[in-house]
């Protein structure tokens, strides 16, 4: 399999490590020279790599092409490069649909999909938009891979992917606060990451149970975790963070 990569930044790049991580057997993946640091640094480090300046040339040469862009220069580009029938495409542009992308490529055959950076450890769930075998086949090695049917349904995940910013601060606030209290930065850093790890793990070791019951079950009554929400709660953390997730989706659904 050749795979092209249409924008080399921060996910491309990311899928990248994964792949050379994975048992995913690839001949050759062409990267595009931008951005230049990134494809540099990958070129260096995988022999199957080659930097082409060029998309259309990529495109030619690669059997499924991986749109890594954002909108703005998806609907810049795509409409000027010709791809042929027998064409694989990836598109992890966020807000190009299928229609559109359809209409930009001429080929009936396109998947969205969202992996998130932690696909480069092969970790982390990928939604793909419509099922598809082919394309499950190779995302099977890099993560958790979700199919979907309806387009508008895979939005919501968008909003929900959105939280990763966030996730990252309640880990950074938390760091910063046992710094600040005393704490030595490695050790603190250490102790949040297994924290916070171990938490994800029994979650998803009980996801089938849901996660109301894991929040009841981490209080005791009057206890220092029910201080915790509770406070926030009353700062309407909670409803702000439902807004939030409500107003990328409607960002994400136009
Ligand atoms: N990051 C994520 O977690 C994530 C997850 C899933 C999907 N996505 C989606 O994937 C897309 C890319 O996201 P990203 O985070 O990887 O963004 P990014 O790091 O900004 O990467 C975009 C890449 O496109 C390149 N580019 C710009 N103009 C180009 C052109 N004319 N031809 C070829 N490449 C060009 C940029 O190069 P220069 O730096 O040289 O301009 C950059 O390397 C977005 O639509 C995003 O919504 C992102």
């Amino acid at each position: 399999m050749i795979l092209g990569f249409i924008g080399t930044g921060k996910i491309s790049s990311s899928i990248i490590y994964g792949i050379f991580k994975s048992k995913l057997k690839v001949r050759k993946i062409y990267i595009s020279s931008r951005n230049t640091n990134i494809a540099k640094k990958l070129a260096k480090k995988f022999g199957q790599i080659r930097v082409l300046k060029d998309n259309q040339e990529i495109v030619d040469k690669s059997s499924v092409i991986f749109l890594g862009i954002t909108p703005n220069v998806g609907n810049k580009i795509l409409p000027k490069l010709k791809f042929s029938k027998n064409k694989k495409i990836i598109s992890l542009i966020s807000t190009i649909n299928l229609e559109k992308l359809k209409k930009f490529t001429k080929l009936k055959n396109i998947v969205r999909a969202t992996p998130l950076p932690p696909i480069e450890i092969k970790r982390g769930p990928i939604i793909i938009c419509p099922p598809n075998k082919f394309v499950k086949n190779i995302f099977k090695h890099l993560g958790k891979v979700l199919e979907i049917r309806d387009e508008k349904l895979s939005y919501k995940f968008w909003s929900t992917a959105s939280l990763m910013a966030a996730y990252y601060e309640i880990l950074n606030t938390s760091s910063k606060w046992l710094i600040k209290k005393g704490i030595n930065k490695k050790f603190a850093n250490t102790y949040i990451a297994e924290l916070f790890l171990a938490l994800s793990q029994d979650a998803l070791n009980k996801s089938s149970q849901g996660y109301k019951k894991l929040v009841a079950d981490s209080q005791t009554p009057k206890g220092l975790n029910m201080q915790v929400l509770n406070e926030l709660k009353k700062g309407k953390f909670f409803t702000k963070f439902t807004k939030a997730l409500d107003n990328v989706n409607k960002r994400v659904s136009k």
